[in-house]
């Protein structure tokens, strides 16, 4: 497979496929390169959080593989939803580990940035650590801008690790 780039279809997560969600995310874990959970999360843990979604305005989405589930994404509000920044959203990208390095992680997050208009977001942030370095590539290919590197303000595995502050200004629609 190396090299060729897989079709993925997109669609908003459903309830259903919260373990197949949390599964992904809790394969990041032990790397310690993108959450900063320390210890697998559970679908309990999870349901309140997944239920904040809205499709409309802050959503969250599944890719599959032939009716495998193989990544997700969503985006929250920033400072905790505060109106003021009802324009911006913060985006979480998880890709499972067995379809890693294949172009889905920069294909999902290009196809994220096409749904901000729809869903009044002009300001994409992308918050990762300082060595997650698939991250730094992919958003510098796609015109994310740097604008904050807090440095050592976490732990992870032992290891104080910085965190980089990047924004991608999306255009809004023009009125029709
Ligand atoms: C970060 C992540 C989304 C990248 O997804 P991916 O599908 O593997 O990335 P891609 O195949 O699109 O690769 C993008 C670039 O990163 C590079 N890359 C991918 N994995 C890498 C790694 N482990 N180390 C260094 N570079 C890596 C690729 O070579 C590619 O480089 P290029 O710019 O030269 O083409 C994926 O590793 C992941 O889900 N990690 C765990 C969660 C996470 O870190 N999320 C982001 C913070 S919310």
């Amino acid at each position: 497979m190396e090299g060729v780039v897989p079709e993925f279809e997109v669609r908003n997560a459903t309830e259903a496929d919260l373990p197949a969600i949390v599964e992904i995310y809790n394969q990041s874990v032990p790397g310690g390169w993108s959450t900063a959970d320390t210890k697998p999360v559970t679908v309990a843990d999870r349901i309140g959080w997944f239920r904040n979604f809205d499709p409309a305005k802050r959503p969250i989405w599944v890719a599959e593989i032939d009716g495998q589930i193989v990544a997700w994404t969503s985006l929250s509000s920033f400072y905790a939803g505060r109106p003021a920044y009802d324009a911006t959203a913060e985006i979480s990208l998880y890709i499972g580990t067995a379809y890693h390095r294949r172009g889905i992680g920069r294909d999902l997050k290009r196809w994220v940035i096409e749904q901000c208009p729809r869903l009044g977001i002009t300001t994409l942030l992308s918050m990762y650590f300082d060595h997650n370095d698939a991250t730094a590539r992919i958003n510098e290919s796609l015109g994310f801008e740097q604008c904050g590197h807090l440095r050592d303000i976490a732990v992870v595995q032992g290891q104080k690790r910085g965190l980089i502050i990047a924004a991608l200004r999306i255009p809004a629609p023009e009125p029709a």
